[in-house]
């Protein structure tokens, strides 16, 4: 239940009001400062869910210092790249690895003995173009010829098979979970399985799945698990076309250890019941489930004209969003033995994608607040009430 919730921290605005008459603004500043955020005093998030489920959060390489390292080392014991582990920026010219980045992420979670999902090996975006160009830098895609389409398809295997190989040896002492694919079911299927028409689909129909688990399972370590990554997987019909690529492949004897259920989700929707039901459909098929991108946004969707985003978020949207949050993390616990990682999508909500959409959508305007920390680090009702 959603209990009391505690009085925030004392405000900027606050704290100016009580200096003492005659401290110039720098000095306040300073005061202002030195104060810790709230997340960095609050007890912790991941200690809170450790029977349950390790909790991660989504990062760049740049908040890797400062306040975010803080509230990371704290609250969280799982990470994973928000970008820079992508196919674009790992392998964005063929054979030419850059794993700069990357590196850096590994070795902080290493540092601070914090798990890490890897993020994704293979999906139609943020992918390069030259992996879908033939010899002669043609596009694959409008091949007609079927002698070179069956040599396209090769080429475009191999190449896939080169890619998840030399990440995956890499970091195989490092990554416990893999999304192996990200993305491949398609909300308005074009065809009766639901599969996402991507490139990768139009050169190899459904081989680049099986090709994708069936390599990165033969270089990563034996206890590492590999997951079929997506979003709206609460919802029908998406999430039994997803349900039954999955039990199809595994009849196949393709390694599919688990499902991620992205989980970009708003106030009010998907509705609970939606959450548990899919949780419990991929169990049963003897699968894992993540929960590996979560935000709430405070808008619903598509933003206009019936949800319009806010100039200023009200108190009474955060309250709205924490009795959210609340029956989602008892949901979570209760499915615990079926869920073994909760990863937000972000720290707090001074960096989130969700910006930029809400924006989009809007002329500019709006700000949203999809995590349980706000922009400067301290907690909101939201925090609260998953803490309970
Ligand atoms: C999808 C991807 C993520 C991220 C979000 C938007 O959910 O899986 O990697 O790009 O979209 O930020």
């Amino acid at each position: 239940m959603l209990k009391v919730l505690r009085k925030p921290l004392i405000s900027g605005l606050a704290l100016a009001l009580l200096l003492p008459a005659g401290m110039n603004t720098s000095a306040a500043e300073t005061t202002k400062n030195e104060q810790s955020p709230s997340a960095l005093t609050v007890p912790s998030i991941a200690e809170r869910y450790k029977k349950s489920f390790t909790i991660g959060a989504a990062v760049e390489p740049y908040q890797l210092q400062g306040t975010d390292a803080q509230v990371l080392k704290r609250h969280y014991n799982s990470i994973v790249a928000e970008n820079i582990m992508k196919p674009i920026n790992i392998q964005p010219e063929e054979g030419k690895f850059n794993f700069e980045e990357a590196d850096k992420i590994v070795k902080f979670a290493k540092e601070n003995g914090m798990d890490i999902r890897f993020h994704n090996l293979v999906w139609h975006s943020q992918v390069p173009e030259w992996f879908f160009l033939d010899e002669n830098g043609k596009p694959m895609v409008d091949e007609t010829d079927a002698n070179q389409r069956a040599k396209n398809k090769k080429l475009l295997l191999k190449r896939l098979e080169t890619h998840i190989k030399t990440i995956v040896k890499r970091y195989k002492d490092d990554v416990k979970s893999w999304d192996v694919v990200n993305e491949v079911i398609d909300d308005s299927p074009q065809n009766e399985r639901g599969l996402r028409e991507s490139a990768w689909y139009k050169i190899t129909g459904d081989e680049y799945i099986k090709v994708a688990f069936e390599t990165a399972k033969r270089y990563a370590a034996k206890d590492a698990k590999l997951y079929i990554n997506d979003y709206n997987t609460e919802v029908t019909p998406k999430r039994t076309y997803l349900y039954n690529l999955v039990k199809d492949m595994l009849a196949q004897g393709v390694p599919i250890d688990g499902v991620g259920h992205q989980s970009h989700i708003q106030i009010g929707w998907p509705s609970l019941q939606d959450t548990e039901d899919s949780i419990n459909m991929f169990a049963d098929l003897g699968l894992d489930n993540q929960i590996t991108e979560l935000d709430l946004s405070l808008y619903g969707w598509p933003p206009r004209p019936a949800f319009p985003t806010y100039a200023d978020i009200t108190a009474d949207r955060l309250q709205a969003q924490a009795a959210k949050y609340d029956a989602l993390f008892q949901l979570y616990e209760k499915l615990g033995d079926k869920i073994s990682n909760v990863t937000f999508w972000g720290i707090a909500d001074n960096h989130t994608w969700l910006d930029d959409r809400a924006k989009q959508y809007n002329d500019g305007v709006g700000k949203d607040a999809p995590f349980v920390f706000d922009p400067e680090y301290n907690v909101k009702p939201a925090y609260w009430a998953i803490m309970d």
